[in-house]
């Protein structure tokens, strides 16, 4: 992107932001805009401003503990290493000196919980910054929104007049991360914990175990994480080390192990809790698979029983979740001692005997002092109402699951690794307007969870696939219902999605890297400018697409793609403030010129780029689509500037040049096709009478 296009999108993101908040000390500031995501509940600007410069202090009123004051540290230097102001270290005393009182008035919950009182009340004005919270959760995310508010001018950094009065709008607002499809370090875990808290969602939902992978200790039954992990997997100091940095953050971590399904890797080194004999290998493939515990042996329910009790007495948790989902009881079917117990009991189907196995599990977690939570599938009339329902089937599951009396959380809508735009994501609501619940119901509703399944992300991408479309999703399980317009959120999310790399977060700068790599050189110019208007393909489509196993590498130009490539953004809204300037046409016309002309030059420069890449011979095919694309774009303005219509034979090409640029190569799909087609549209209509709408097509 050259330096003038780079300007421009950015002044598009933050120009009223930038116009809102430029104000100087000697002119009251209109209203500024909120750049915080999520939104409060409640912001009130004034028109002062406390100015942040090196005397910057901070001091605590009330309860103060350990992670209260590491959480006010971790502040600091968040604040020095965007300011390069050196600030004192510790804690100052509280006086009439002191730009920010942290004022908690208890410790809340020792073990974090769905039941933590979370609010917080900001007041700045000229002289002080002063952050309540009744616990030191409420402080924590209190500490995220000030680090949010920093603004800056040519007069210094400061922090805005705001009276702020937050809390959330569900208490359960989680993020899982699938470590089994493919392993995650503990490093990358640390860094999306930070990145959760800075979007205040509070349950890591950690998916320990698959068909593709073991990854927990368990000293009782060794063979699980010997044999089921190809050596990957968090040792009992690891877990601690994660629970405890968690909490720290006012981060739940909920375990995932999910059975009886999704169990190849238990089988591995445990072949008799299975269904069919066995032998069984580490699954390396995407999918839904056959192999099952066997829910009719009573050693299976004392191998779950040493198991769970051991995970529970791990994860200090209220709540442990046991999968329960996509069993397509296959092996039952086919295993005669399990149709004959099946008989014997009066068990009549499938359903009811994973019913019957979750009554088991049930007491093995009420033993334990647990409360279960499972995918849809557990919902049956035999298990009691304190068990909690996870949605991965959508809002009506989870109306019918609360009418029933059951608690729920949504992650319908919230499925991250299906490569939707966070438009997609921020529509869907565990409340939605049209809820026909009862308040009482209602209450049932505890929240939601993005879930990053891991069939196609490893450490080094995903990042990129978490963020920042996942506060998108923050700000819909945080802020009130009523907080809804897209391109704001857009706004934020550009805002948000720096602050995000200052605590490490590789969404942003891991795409250059994997593009020099694949390149083998540092200018990556064509290769970059196509990435940036293309996407992977959604949904499950990309295995489909382009085979590979758990054990490929995800190096790849569509694993260097991001979801909402900010390319095609630019380009499809540059598009429309041009064509809404009909019939002058000159709205953002030389950007759109000059952009579409670079894809023309990437295009025909991705040729020699490629010859010397063989990894990227895939995207050949693309390469034709993006000049071609140049093309007719640039002559479809040409036709809107001049008022002439195309002919007929312009018209035909262009047809076949946008229907080929719309297949998807290499898993990869032009986004920018229904941005051209309109200019395309647009320059047909030349003529007609307007606003008849006639089709592009001949
Ligand atoms: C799921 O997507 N099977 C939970």
């Amino acid at each position: 992107m050259t330096i003038k296009k780079a300007l421009v999108w950015f002044v598009l993101l933050t120009c009223v932001a930038i116009s809102g908040n430029g104000a100087n000390a000697q002119q009251p500031a209109p209203t500024p805009r909120i750049d915080l995501v999520p939104v409060p509940a409640s912001v009130k600007f004034n028109p002062e401003r406390l100015t942040v410069d090196a005397s910057f202090k901070v001091a605590t009123r009330g309860h103060s503990d350990d992670r209260l004051k590491a959480a006010i540290a971790r502040f600091m230097k968040r604040l020095e290493g965007r300011t390069v102001l050196t600030l004192e270290p510790g804690l100052a005393v509280d006086d009439q000196m002191t730009q920010l009182i942290v004022h908690c008035d208890g410790p809340g919950r020792n073990v974090p919980s769905v039941a933590e009182n979370e609010s917080y009340r900001i007041d700045i004005t000229r002289r002080q910054a002063i952050l309540k919270a009744p616990t030191v959760v409420g402080a924590i995310r209190g500490l995220e929104t000030l680090l949010q508010l920093l603004n800056a001018d040519r007069n210094g950094y400061y922090l805005p007049g705001v009276l702020i009065e937050d809390q959330p709008r569900f208490p359960w607002r989680g993020l899982m991360i699938d470590v089994a499809r493919h392993f995650q370090t503990m490093e990358t875990l640390k860094r999306n914990l930070d990145a959760m808290a800075a979007v205040k969602l509070n349950v890591f939902h950690w998916h320990l175990t698959e068909d593709q992978g073991f990854r927990v200790e368990s000293k009782k039954y060794p063979k699980l994480h010997q044999l089921g992990s190809d050596g990957n997997y968090f040792t009992h100091e690891q877990v601690k080390e994660i629970i405890a940095y968690a909490r720290d953050r006012g981060i739940r971590v909920v375990p995932e192990f999910d059975i009886p399904g999704h169990s190849t890797s238990w089988l591995v080194g445990y072949p008799e809790l299975g269904s069919a004999p066995g032998p069984y290998t580490i699954e390396r493939r995407p999918g839904i698979f056959e192999p099952a515990l066997d829910p009719t042996r009573e050693e299976v329910y004392k191998f779950l029983d040493g198991f769970l009790s051991e995970m529970a007495a791990l994860f200090p948790d209220e709540y442990l979740h046991i999968g329960g989902d996509e069993n397509e009881g296959k092996q039952w079917d086919r295993n005669p001692a399990i149709q004959a117990y099946m008989k014997e009991k009066g068990i009549k189907d499938n359903h009811a005997l994973q019913a019957y196995f979750n009554t088991r599990l049930l007491k093995i977690l009420q033993k334990n002092g647990k409360k279960m939570i499972g995918w849809d599938e557990i919902l049956q009339p035999e298990l009691p109402k304190d068990i909690v329902i996870h949605s991965w089937r959508g809002t009506a599951a989870l109306a019918e699951a609360a009418r029933k009396g059951y608690d729920g959380i949504l992650s319908n809508g919230y499925y991250i690794d299906l490569i939707q735009p966070a438009s997609h994501h921020y529509a869907s609501d565990p409340l939605p307007a049209d809820s026909t619940l009862t308040p009482a119901e209602a209450k049932h509703v505890l929240g939601g969870e993005a879930t990053m399944w891991a069939e196609w992300v490893t450490p080094e991408t995903i990042d990129s696939r978490i963020w920042p479309r996942t506060a998108a999703i923050a700000e819909r399980l945080w802020s009130p219902r009523t907080v809804t317009d897209v391109n704001d959120m857009y706004r934020r999310l550009a805002i948000i999605s720096l602050q995000l790399e200052e605590l490490g977060l590789l969404h942003k700068k891991n795409q250059d890297m994997m593009l020099r790599r694949l390149v083998r050189h540092d200018d990556t110019g064509p290769l970059k400018t196509l990435v940036s208007v293309v996407e992977p393909v959604k949904e499950y489509r990309r295995y489909q697409m382009r085979p590979q196993t758990m054990l490929s590498p995800l190096t790849g130009v569509i694993d260097a793609a991001l979801p909402d490539a900010e390319g095609a953004r630019r380009f499809t809204w540059m598009v429309k403030e041009f064509l809404a300037d009909a019939p002058r046409y000159q709205l953002y016309r030389s950007e759109l010129i000059e952009m579409l002309s670079e894809w023309q030059e990437s295009g025909a420069a991705l040729g020699p780029m490629i010859d010397h890449s063989p990894a990227l011979k895939e995207i050949k095919p693309l390469t034709k689509g993006l000049s071609e694309l140049g093309d007719v774009g640039l002559e479809a303005i040409s036709y809107l500037k001049l008022g002439q219509p195309p002919t007929r034979e312009w018209r035909e090409a262009t047809t076949l040049k946008l229907d080929e640029a719309a297949k998807p190569y290499a898993a990869l799909e032009f986004m920018v096709v229904p941005a051209v087609k309109q200019l395309v549209q647009a320059a047909t209509e030349i003529g007609q009478p307007r606003p008849t709408s006639v089709s592009s097509t001949p």
